[in-house]
């Protein structure tokens, strides 16, 4: 099984030598990995001039999984948009084909005095969100910025679905609800915009070949505030790719932290790439201060879907439950009477209590 590793920017390089160390003991014990790595995103622009170039294309497609940190930086900013580092992300995605986008917010229960909100909010939280990712308005033609026929400037893009697109991410939902509470939730904006409408339409038509499961809709804006108010209420979400950006990152803090969020990004054959939610964090870059577990935790996620090593997925996510259990806690969910790690102490830790 052959591991592309990216590490990209800013936190990307320091919280993939901590999953490494993961990868690096199961591979000592006998699984058969090998593990490459390639620029993407800002490092691939500075090396190569391009934020996806076609060396890492090529290691993208020959691997079974991808193993990716964070893109993007201040330094990349103002460079042309085509050259930016996000454009790079968007376009492994689509070039892979990674269309479901897995965000599972789960609260350990350790955790339950880092989160913002009152802990029986949180306590046994355990929501999936199923975002899609490579379609809606991060996609849609056209889009750009130009001067209207009043000579004024205007910025513009389209929110777009195609039908076998919303199909193929509701069976991906509905495949996932049947394993779990058989309870989903659709998010749309169906009272103001049309791609969500069709959105809508599609998922009931999808959910008469789910009898078991139970479908329910809600506005993305109402969803935003149930996240908060009462997020206990959903198992299974699904929605568009801008709205599960946004909602993954609400979610996030439910857990505790962005820095415990994985996820996995997956094309129809469960090849897949796998990445923390979060983003290269350039507040806290080269400090040896971020939260490695979201990608330790996206490591568990590949050895779950793209190799089918349930058990061993398992094993990660009790060494993590491990540490937390032990007090050890980095600066993002440090809370008073726990011990203050940083990110390569928890790396350490984790490969201890492996
Ligand atoms: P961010 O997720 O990078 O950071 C938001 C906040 O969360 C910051 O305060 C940061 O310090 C904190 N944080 C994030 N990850 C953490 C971790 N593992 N441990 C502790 N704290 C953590 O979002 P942003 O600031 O909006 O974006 C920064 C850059 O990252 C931008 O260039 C953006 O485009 C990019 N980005 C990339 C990805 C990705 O590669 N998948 C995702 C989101 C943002
Ligand atoms: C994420 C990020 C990306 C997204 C950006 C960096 C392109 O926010 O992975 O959530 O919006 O999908
Ligand atoms: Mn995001």
């Amino acid at each position: 099984m052959k591991i592309a590793v990216l590490p990209g920017d800013g936190i990307g390089p320091e919280i993939i030598k901590e999953a490494r160390k993961v990868l690096e003991v199961l591979q000592k014990e006998g699984l058969a990995i090998t593990l490459e790595e390639a620029p993407l995103g800002g490092a691939a622009y500075d090396q190569y001039g391009s934020p996806y170039p076609e060396v890492t294309q090529k290691l993208a497609h020959e691997a079974d999984a991808v193993l990716l940190g964070a893109v993007g930086g201040p330094a990349y900013d103002d460079l042309d948009r085509p050259l930016r580092p996000e454009r790079g992300l968007l376009a492994i995605r689509k070039d892979l084909n990674l269309f479901a986008n897995l965000r599972p917010a789960i609260l350990y229960p350790e955790l339950a005095n880092a989160s913002t909100l009152k802990s029986e909010v949180v306590s046994g939280l355990d929501i999936m969100i199923v975002r899609e990712l490579t379609g809606d308005i991060y996609f849609g033609q056209p889009r750009g910025i130009r001067v209207n026929a009043s000579g004024e400037r205007e910025g513009f893009n389209t929110m777009l679905y195609a039908e076998s697109e919303v199909r193929r991410i509701a069976h991906v939902a509905f495949g996932i609800a049947m394993k779990r509470n058989k309870k989903l939730c659709s998010v749309d904006k169906a009272n103001v915009l049309e791609t969500t409408e069709f959105w809508k339409e599609i998922m009931i038509d999808v959910a008469k070949e789910y009898p078991e499961v139970t479908l329910s809709h809600m506005y993305v804006d109402n969803a935003a505030m149930q996240l908060v108010r009462n997020p206990k209420q959903f198992d299974v979400m699904v929605t568009g790719n801008i709205f599960g950006d946004i909602l993954s990152d609400e979610a996030s803090m439910l857990t505790g932290s962005i820095g415990m969020l994985p996820s996995a990004s997956l094309d129809a054959n469960n090849k897949g790439l796998y990445e923390p939610s979060h983003g290269s964090a350039p507040d806290i870059a080269g400090k040896n201060l971020a939260n490695p577990l979201a990608t330790i935790l996206s490591v568990a996620m590949m050895m779950r879907y793209s190799f089918n090593l349930e058990a061993v997925a398992q094993r990660i996510e009790n060494a993590v439950k491990k540490v937390l259990a032990d007090g050890l806690r980095t600066a993002d969910i440090f809370e008073a009477g726990s011990t203050k790690v940083s990110c390569s102490e928890m790396g350490d830790a984790v490969v201890a209590a492996l």
